[in-house]
């Protein structure tokens, strides 16, 4: 699939259950063109952070969108948890991922298994029940299908009992075709059992 129809596929999944006034995370800003998909899913009374390390790529969202509902963080995903405010954790509808690197920017400032993987187990702690994250990843670049078997790895490692897990997956024999990923959480949280001895 190509990566822009792949774009278009993850945003209808999305759209499907996001509402408006909920809140949702973009952990990976770049130019900001997830960013304004997710800002008028959730409309006015809703909330998007987003995460990026450079800071070209804040200045980009910061100029494209003028919207209260943003809030905005210079930091890496993996440290996701240490930012997003305490209210946010177990409430977030939504967690976009769109790995790489920044389009038009330098192309040795990627993302990496290893942090990618801590954002992604971030990511799933702080969605609320019937909650959603998104992931494209991209194999043709230099450390891509590192990253993008990881991320596979990972999601075959989820619970089934709390996740459903999708691969999206191009027809084309492309190897570096894009890749897209969708872990849905469980509606009912898990209840704990305790066991009498
Ligand atoms: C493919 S771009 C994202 C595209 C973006 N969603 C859009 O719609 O334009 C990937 C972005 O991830 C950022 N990035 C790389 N490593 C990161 C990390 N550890 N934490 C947060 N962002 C990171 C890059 O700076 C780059 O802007």
């Amino acid at each position: 699939m190509h990566a822009i129809s792949l774009v278009k596929t993850i945003h209808a999944i999305l759209l499907e259950r996001i509402q408006k006034g909920e809140w949702v995370i973009d952990a990976t800003l770049g130019k900001g063109q997830d960013t304004a998909f997710l800002v008028a899913a959730v409309g006015e009374a809703g909330r998007v952070f987003g995460f990026d390390i450079q800071a070209e790529s804040l200045h980009h969202v910061q100029q494209r969108l003028r919207s209260s509902v943003l809030t905005l963080y210079q930091a890496n995903h993996a440290d996701l948890l240490q930012h997003l405010p305490t209210v946010a954790h177990g409430n977030i509808r939504a967690c976009m991922f769109n790995l790489g690197y920044l389009p038009g920017g330098n192309q040795h400032i990627i993302t990496h298994a290893t942090s990618t993987l801590r954002a992604l187990s971030a990511a799933c702690q702080v969605l609320m029940p019937d909650g959603i994250v998104t992931i494209i990843a991209y194999p043709g670049h230099p450390g891509g299908a590192e990253e993008c078997g990881a991320v596979t790895e990972f999601c075959q490692q989820l619970a089934r009992e709390e996740f459903t897990v999708e691969i999206i997956v191009s027809h084309s024999t492309n190897p570096n075709a894009p890749v897209g990923f969708v872990l849905k959480k469980c509606g009912q949280p898990l209840r704990q059992h305790s066991i009498n001895r």
